[in-house]
């Protein structure tokens, strides 16, 4: 039998349980990363909607957002017909819910189209209203995950620069690194604060990843102050294109392919650069409300 003193103790302890879970929700913040490339064509679509996907079933929540303002298609890569988008929650009459488009694995969408320069013409209020909105994600989410378009337009580079990660992504070909490594230079500029990830893709095998990125990295290492982290390797797969033929995601389709495990690697590394990796490593204004003020700050 408890006695009252037990009981008090209990509710006591319970009391503090919430006041704790509270306060640690207070600064949870959602980590908010950009994958970006300097040559078209190379994959950040496909790395985008996968590895979203693999966090996700890692027990992550994820919001993939579709802000490449050229050619947006992560609808089409999962056969959605997504009926708003970003423009309608600028504009003031859909919720994030609203626009939001559930995927597999439970992984939410914001799909492309326009919106996302609108966000500069916005009032004061509206711009208020908008940044509590996107402060209530910061909550709901661990991750916001960006495919933006490729090079370096002034689109492009103020998401990168807005993000608390960059993923650069690039094929072993020289004009794609070469193009990659002119992203990299653009972000070394402007003194990017953020980590700098990089993605090899369509790889032979993990040798030839491991050497692109060294070569890289050396050169970043030598010519700029980036220091350029190599997050993994993705082979070259049939499989790839099978998923986009079906319109459904490779990863769930043939989770045992190559390009799948090498998704899953990644997907595995940027959870421990989370912690262990990189000590201390947390930007002062990270988070997905902090993201969007940053972005329409560049605009204005
Ligand atoms: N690892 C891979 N193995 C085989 N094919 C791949 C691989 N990665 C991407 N592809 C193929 O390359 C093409 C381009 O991929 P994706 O659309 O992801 O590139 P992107 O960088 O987003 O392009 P864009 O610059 O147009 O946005 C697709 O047809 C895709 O199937
Ligand atoms: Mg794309």
């Amino acid at each position: 039998m408890k006695d009252q003193a037990d009981k008090l103790r209990e509710m006591a302890y319970n009391v503090r349980q919430q006041i704790e879970t509270e306060l640690r929700n207070e600064n949870r913040k959602a980590r908010v990363i950009a994958i970006s490339s300097g040559k078209g064509g190379v994959g950040k679509s496909t790395l985008a909607l996968n590895l979203s996907l693999s966090l996700s079933s890692k027990g992550k929540r994820v919001l993939l957002m579709d802000v490449d303002l050229g050619m947006a298609n992560l609808d089409i890569m999962l056969g959605a017909l997504p009926k708003y988008n970003l423009y309608n929650l600028v504009q003031g009459n859909k919720s994030i819910d609203e626009i939001t488009i559930t995927g597999p694995s439970g992984l939410r969408i914001i799909p492309g189209g326009s919106g996302i320069q609108e966000l500069a013409n916005l009032s004061g209020m509206e711009l208020k209203r908008l940044l509590v909105d996107m402060g209530k994600l910061d909550n709901e989410y661990d991750y916001l995950i960006l495919d933006t378009g490729a090079g370096i337009s002034s689109n492009v580079t103020s998401f990168l620069m807005s993000a608390d990660d960059a993923i650069i992504i690039t094929t072993s070909e020289p004009t794609s690194i070469t193009d990659a490594y002119g992203v990299i230079k653009i972000l070394d500029r402007n003194q990017y604060s953020g980590r700098v990830f990089l993605v090899v893709n369509r790889v032979v095998d993990d040798s030839e990843g491991i050497l692109v990125a060294e070569k890289l990295k050396l050169v970043c290492q030598k010519y700029l102050q980036i220091n350029l982290m190599p997050m993994g390797y993705i082979a070259n797969d049939e499989m790839v294109g099978e998923g986009i033929r079906q319109q459904q995601p490779f990863i769930q389709l043939y989770p045992r392919s190559k390009a799948a495990r090498g998704i899953d690697n990644i997907a595995d590394r940027i959870l421990q650069c989370r912690s262990e990796e990189s000590p201390g490593y947390e930007p002062a204004n990270k988070g997905i409300r902090n993201f969007f003020k940053r972005i329409v700050n560049i605009g204005r």
